[in-house]
């Protein structure tokens, strides 16, 4: 299967995010990834609300909304309205998961859940059926540009089972240290969904990088 391809804004010019997002716009990625950061949850802090609608009013891609960040529950609403399609939280900046997830349904969007490369996949095991994306953290959230953590192969196996198993129709996204090297490992173990950052935006011809990506074998 080809895999769906969401380039990650935080490695793009945000002194030039519209034509960044134009380049995202005429190559074949699927979604837009945006990292919202609180320097709370993860000691670094990136963009918000009005960057992500800015990010919208010229997207042609639906926003894959990234938020590593506390309370997300308090700015859900918020984030609908600014242009999110998916909504992600973290598993453990949420004391009720549960809650949070049917909240982000009745906006109308994809509920996902990410995982720290820490936090074992079997912890949604009463969850899954809930889930629309569960996003594996291949880094430790914060960051791009890190190294890809090859422990991720075996989480992804453990949560297709578990996908496979329960009957869920969530897809599996991988984020952090994503490249040309790994990807079609990674499609093969089982992953749906490549965010990638700096591979794309250090690249000489982004819209190739994506492309390639999109159609590794
Ligand atoms: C990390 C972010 C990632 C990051 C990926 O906290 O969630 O989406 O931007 O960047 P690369 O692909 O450069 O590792
Ligand atoms: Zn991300």
């Amino acid at each position: 299967m080809r895999p769906f391809i969401a380039p990650s804004v935080l490695a793009a010019d945000f002194a030039n995010l519209q034509q960044e997002i134009e380049m995202i716009n005429q190559s074949d990625a699927s979604y837009v990834h945006v990292d919202v950061m609180d320097g709370i949850f993860v000691p670094n802090i990136s963009l918000g609300i009005p960057v992500v609608e800015a990010i919208h009013r010229h997207a042609e891609k639906p926003l894959d909304v990234h938020l590593m960040i506390i309370d997300p529950d308090k700015y859900l609403q918020r984030f609908k309205e600014a242009g999110a399609a998916h909504i992600t939280v973290h598993y453990e900046a949420c004391n009720h998961l549960h809650r949070t997830l049917d909240e982000i349904r009745r906006l109308n969007c994809k509920a996902g859940v990410a995982l720290n490369p820490h936090t074992p996949v079997e912890l949604l095991k009463d969850i899954i059926h809930e889930v629309d994306l569960v996003c594996l953290m291949s880094v430790n959230p914060g960051f791009g540009g890190q190294k890809f953590i090859e422990h991720t192969y075996t989480k992804i196996e453990n949560l297709k089972k578990l996908i496979v198993q329960t009957g869920s129709k969530a897809q599996i996204e991988i984020d952090g240290g994503v490249s040309m090297s790994n990807a079609s490992a990674l499609i093969e173990a089982g992953a749906d969904i490549l965010v990638a950052g700096n591979f794309i935006f250090t690249s000489k011809n982004p819209i190739e990088t994506i492309n390639n990506l999109k159609n590794i074998a």
